[in-house]
């Protein structure tokens, strides 16, 4: 099962996005998660998910291609970083010689070990990215309440052959608009969504949250992703309307190589309450 995250320009929010919509999936499926970063450009994953520069990655998985080495899970593992006991993350690193045929093999990998995977993809047209739309079962595409922002899918045709896997985030979202600037509101973004030949019902408001700016900056935001405290807030109950939406759709039973979460592993004890645990305690 791969979830695309995506967004016509930098900026709108794919990273945060990623980790709080994977830590979401996580808790609610219980399935084994790995978040990759496409953008050697910015690195984002890495930076709110690693206290360390250097963190394994794409650079791994490319040489371990160009040195021929086979294919197998051990191997595999070393191109990985655990995050917690269901999440793994691979990092962008500076990888810039990932073609789109590497990228279509690693997601058949991790497809064989892994229930979700999830991509920060770079956002725009990028080729790889839209290697990773055609190969994705979801693609989520963020949007703000700015005409420029639907002005970007428009003239660039953007999403066109994908129509049927797009899940439209207004993210930052706000009922009050405290500035000049154009902003949209969800009926006006869903018209012209629709304009654009998609349909209006898969698009979801995510609530603009101040608590989010600081967990970016002190790299705490898997704590705001995981621990109950942060869960009885507006940008929670949206993200969890947007994964009933995700369930809904059905594509997460067709996964055969979900590895089964923890349960099924260790009976008597949830690696997930462990974490929550770790988090609250921390
Ligand atoms: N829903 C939100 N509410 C408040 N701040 C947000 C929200 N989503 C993202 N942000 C903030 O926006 C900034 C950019 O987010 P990021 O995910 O890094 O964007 P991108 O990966 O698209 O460039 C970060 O500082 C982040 O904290
Ligand atoms: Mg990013």
């Amino acid at each position: 099962m791969i979830i695309s995250v995506t967004a016509p320009k930098k900026g709108l929010g794919q990273s945060v996005t990623v980790i709080n919509l994977g830590a979401a999936l996580v808790q609610r499926l219980e399935k084994r998660t790995l978040l990759i970063d496409l953008n050697h450009h910015c690195l984002d994953l890495s930076h709110y998910l690693s206290d360390v520069s250097w963190t394994k990655g794409l650079d791994e998985y490319v040489n371990m291609r160009e040195g021929g080495i086979p294919w197998r899970e051990g191997e595999f593992r070393k191109c990985v970083k655990g995050i917690n006991p269901l999440m793994d993350m691979m990092a962008a690193n500076r990888c810039l010689a990932l073609s789109p045929e590497d990228l279509g093999d690693l997601l058949e990998h991790t497809k064989s070990l892994y229930g979700i995977t999830l991509v920060d993809t770079i956002g725009g047209s990028h080729a790889l990215t839209q290697e990773i739309n055609k190969r994705a079962d979801i693609v989520v595409v963020l949007l703000s309440q700015e005409a420029r922002v639907l002005n970007l899918i428009r003239e660039y045709g953007m999403y066109q052959g994908i129509k049927e896997k797009v899940v439209f985030v207004v993210n930052r979202w706000m009922e009050a608009y405290h500035e000049e600037r154009v902003r949209f509101d969800l009926r006006t973004l869903g018209k012209a969504i629709r304009k654009m030949g998609f349909g209006d019902h898969r698009i979801f408001p995510l609530p603009f949250d101040p608590k989010l700016l600081n967990e970016c900056n002190e790299s705490t935001l898997l704590y705001f992703g995981f621990s109950q405290e942060c869960h009885n807030n507006a940008y929670h109950s949206a993200l969890n309307h947007i994964v009933n939406h995700l369930i809904g759709l059905g594509v997460f039973e067709a996964t055969e190589n979900n590895l089964q979460g923890i349960s099924a592993k260790e009976p008597d004890r949830n690696p997930l309450l462990k974490l929550l645990q770790r988090w609250d305690g921390a």
